[in-house]
């Protein structure tokens, strides 16, 4: 490595890098747990919005509305159904002593939207928790049909029921804004930069300092993009086996040189918070491997990149994403078998990285 650290240095990175390294000491070894609710520095603020940011910052809220971020979550009038029912049945799936069915009418009830063009989500009055997936969208060429969140027979009438799923767990991530209480239900600008109503109603000259400016440092124990892109290993509840499967799309973050070495600047220094490329991929050029060369001056082309960041394509839960630890975990070494869909991590030196950082997994 001491030939990379050496290109670096020559490429005149030194003090960027220095610089870096001690200003925002967040360098993480270990991934946090998710806490999407968590921020600082703006106690008494509530949520305003995205509308209300668009009135001064246009060209950002713009350049926001290209990102998949800005998409991950949209009303339920944005799809074009081809079965419209006015009313539905709905059973409580977190309620699963209630076999009681209620009658709900769609347009009295609370929606808050469509998440990944999937489930929608509402509140059912009178069910146990706040936030359902009451149901899923299943797209039929252009149009979209309404179709069970889960479906189970849970009057035990032979027929299957509509059984609206929790959506309290999703909502963290996927709709942050519903527990927050901002008008904006998905993810907006407020979901990384915390509630804005300080910095709205501070006077021009003084709204520096009124919101979080640079987030991705502002959470003491937590960085703002593994709030909801947790990039841990997991634990396969049936075998036990500790598997590389998430659905965040970061895998083994945690353990890469970029993170650990406080030589990058985090995901930051591949994706940006705010613009699309070309390509609508929320990454800082439009040909990632550009961005690669800035630092491996060459080094690095397509075939590569597909090599280090390789794909997990047989999840059994069909999540297709790229390994974001750059060598430290290859898939060569982990001891997978091929024979089953999870890809097992048997290594005993990458168990051993795992467990140090991830206590609870060696359990
Ligand atoms: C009334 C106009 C106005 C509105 C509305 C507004 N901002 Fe700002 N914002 C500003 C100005 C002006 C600055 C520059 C302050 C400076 O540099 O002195 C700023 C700065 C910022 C900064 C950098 C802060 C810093 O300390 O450097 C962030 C982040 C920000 N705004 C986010 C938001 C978000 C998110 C919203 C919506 C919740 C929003 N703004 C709404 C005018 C506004
Ligand atoms: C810790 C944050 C987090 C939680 C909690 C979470 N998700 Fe996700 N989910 C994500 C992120 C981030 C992505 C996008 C990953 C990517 O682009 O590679 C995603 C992607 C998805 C996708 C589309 C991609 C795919 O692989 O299928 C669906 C559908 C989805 N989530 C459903 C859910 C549901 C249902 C729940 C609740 C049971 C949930 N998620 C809970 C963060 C989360
Ligand atoms: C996914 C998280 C995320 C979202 C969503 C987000 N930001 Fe940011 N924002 C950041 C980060 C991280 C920085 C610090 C950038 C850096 O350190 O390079 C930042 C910096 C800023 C700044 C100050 C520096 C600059 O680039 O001008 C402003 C102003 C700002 N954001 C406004 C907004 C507005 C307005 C929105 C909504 C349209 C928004 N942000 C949405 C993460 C986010
Ligand atoms: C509030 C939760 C949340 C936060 C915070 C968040 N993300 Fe995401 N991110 C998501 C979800 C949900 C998706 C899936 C969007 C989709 O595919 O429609 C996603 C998708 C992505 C994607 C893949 C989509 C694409 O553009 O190709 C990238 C890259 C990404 N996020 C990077 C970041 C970075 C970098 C940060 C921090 C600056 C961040 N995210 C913060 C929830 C979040
Ligand atoms: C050294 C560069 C680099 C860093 C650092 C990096 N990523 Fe990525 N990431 C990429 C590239 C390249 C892709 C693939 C982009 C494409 O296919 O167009 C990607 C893809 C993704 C995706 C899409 C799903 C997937 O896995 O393909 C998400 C989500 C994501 N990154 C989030 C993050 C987050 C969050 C961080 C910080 C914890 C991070 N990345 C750090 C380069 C990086
Ligand atoms: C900002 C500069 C920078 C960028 C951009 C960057 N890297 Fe790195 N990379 C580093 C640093 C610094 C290290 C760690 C060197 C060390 O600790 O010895 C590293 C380490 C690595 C390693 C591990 C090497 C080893 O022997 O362990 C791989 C693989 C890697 N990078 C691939 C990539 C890929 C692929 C991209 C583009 C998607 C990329 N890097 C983008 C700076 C960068």
């Amino acid at each position: 490595m001491k030939k990379l650290k050496h290109l670096i240095l020559s490429a005149g990175l030194l003090s960027m890098v220095a610089l870096v390294a001690v200003g925002c000491g967040s360098t993480q070894t270990a991934a946090p747990k998710a806490d999407a609710t968590k921020t600082t520095a703006t106690a008494a603020a509530t949520y305003v919005g995205d509308d209300t940011c668009n009135s001064c910052h246009g060209t950002k809220v713009t350049a926001f509305h290209t990102t998949k971020h800005s998409t991950a979550f949209q009303p339920l009038s944005a799809f074009k159904l081809s079965n419209a029912p006015t009313t539905l049945t709905l059973f409580d799936g977190v309620d699963t002593n209630n076999t009681k069915p209620t009658q709900v009418d769609l347009s009295k009830i609370k929606i808050y939207g469509v998440m990944m063009n999937e489930y929608v989500m509402a509140e059912v009055p009178g069910f146990k928790n706040k936030i359902y997936r009451i149901a899923k969208l299943v797209k039929n060429g252009d149009q979209y049909t309404l179709d069970a969140a889960k479906s189970v027979d849970v009057d035990k009438d032979g027929k299957p029921d509509w059984q609206a799923a929790d959506g309290t767990s999703c909502a963290s991530c996927h709709a942050p804004g519903v527990p927050a209480n901002s008008p904006s239900a998905g993810i907006s600008c407020e979901s990384c930069h915390g509630p804005g109503s300080n910095h709205v109603a501070a006077p021009d000259d003084k709204k520096k300092g009124t919101i979080m400016a640079s987030p991705r440092n502002a959470l003491p124990d937590s960085d703002t993009c593994l709030k909801c892109h947790n990039s841990d290993p997991v634990k396969d509840a049936t075998t036990g086996a500790i598997v590389t499967n998430n659905h965040q799309g970061t895998r083994d973050w945690a353990f890469s040189k970029h993170n650990t070495s406080g030589m990058t600047n985090g995901c930051l220094t591949c994706h940006g918070p705010h613009k699309a490329n070309a390509n609508g991929v929320l990454i800082k050029k439009d040909n990632p491997v550009d961005i690669c060369n800035s630092c491996h001056e060459g080094k690095i082309d397509q075939a590569k990149l597909d090599a280090i960041m390789w794909k997990n394509t047989t999840d059994p839960n069909g999540h297709v994403t790229r390994d974001h630890s750059f060598g430290a975990m290859k898939y060569q070494d982990m001891g997978d078998d091929p024979a089953t869909k999870q890809i097992e991590i048997k290594n005993q030196t990458y168990l051993d990285i795992i467990k140090k950082a991830l206590p609870d997994l060696a359990k």
